[in-house]
């Protein structure tokens, strides 16, 4: 069984056919690339996935169960992790409240230890904030936790942002434009960043991206979205030589 699987995906918008027939099936440990034009339709999938929007047709599985009518806090709980093309940030909190308060969702007293076991939750605090801190340094940001967090630099709120996802625990991550905006010394920290997430989660990660070089880099299978259709899917080598790719849209990107 595949970790997650998505069978003939369709999605309107009113009058607008932004996704079509759309199929994707990620193993575990995975990294995923889906490329493709702007308007091409690659939020909207992630955005049927994590359950923001209902696909008119089609099905979308986490390990079998069927995730078609369930809320974006019930997938996520489920375990899929993501962040944003524009981050959702919130404006008064710290970085460290912002990894926290993720990992709460994840965190069960069940209702004997919301009455009687403060010593209980005492300790689960205390681990998420470890663990909070934990995520942090591992993004590099770990000097923030007590800023708020949009008066941090660019790069460091996209690496909160991560951090957020993360902790989750998720078994799957969506990252839809993880470079966007950043220069060239801050691409290659993301790039490194989403290694080492990977290294040391195993995790599978699922990348929306507009740099080629990012996505040849990084994944190991690659799709390519064109009006809301794949034209193609394949290893990096195979979506770099694929004339139609080619044709659609690496013709008209610098290839970086
Ligand atoms: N909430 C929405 N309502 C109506 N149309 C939308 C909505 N979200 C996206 N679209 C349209 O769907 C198409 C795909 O958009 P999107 O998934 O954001 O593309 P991409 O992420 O590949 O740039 C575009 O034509 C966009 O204008
Ligand atoms: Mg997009």
């Amino acid at each position: 069984m595949s970790l997650l699987q998505i069978d003939k995906v369709t999605h309107y918008f009113g009058g607008l056919r932004a996704v079509y027939n759309y199929n994707l099936k990620i193993n575990p440990g995975q990294i995923w690339g889906l490329i493709g034009p702007n308007g091409a339709g690659k939020t909207t999938i992630f955005n049927l996935i994590t359950g923001i929007y209902q696909p008119t047709e089609g099905t979308v599985s986490l390990e079998g169960t069927r995730l078609n009518g369930l809320s974006p806090h019930e997938i996520a709980s489920l375990g899929i992790g993501r962040t944003f093309q524009n981050m959702l940030l919130w404006r008064h909190m710290t970085v460290l409240e912002h990894v926290k308060m993720a990992r709460y969702s994840r965190l069960t007293y069940g209702l004997v230890g919301a009455f009687f076991g403060t010593a209980k939750r005492h300790r689960e605090e205390a681990e998420s904030e470890e663990k909070a801190y934990h995520l942090l340094k591992m993004m590099g940001v770990d000097q923030f936790a007590d800023q708020i967090v949009t008066n941090l630099p660019y790069g460091a709120q996209r690496r909160v942002e991560m951090a957020r996802a993360l902790a989750m625990e998720p078994k799957v991550l969506f990252l839809d434009e993880p470079t966007a905006g950043m220069n060239p010394e801050e691409l290659v920290q993301m790039m490194e960043i989403v290694r080492q997430v990977h290294r040391e989660f195993g995790l599978a990660i699922f990348l929306i991206e507009h740099r080629m070089k990012v996505v040849m880099e990084l994944c190991d299978r690659i799709q390519t979205l064109v009006f809301g259709e794949l034209i193609a899917e394949g290893t990096p080598d195979e979506i770099q030589d694929n004339p139609e790719v080619i044709d659609a849209y690496l013709g008209k990107e610098v290839v970086a």
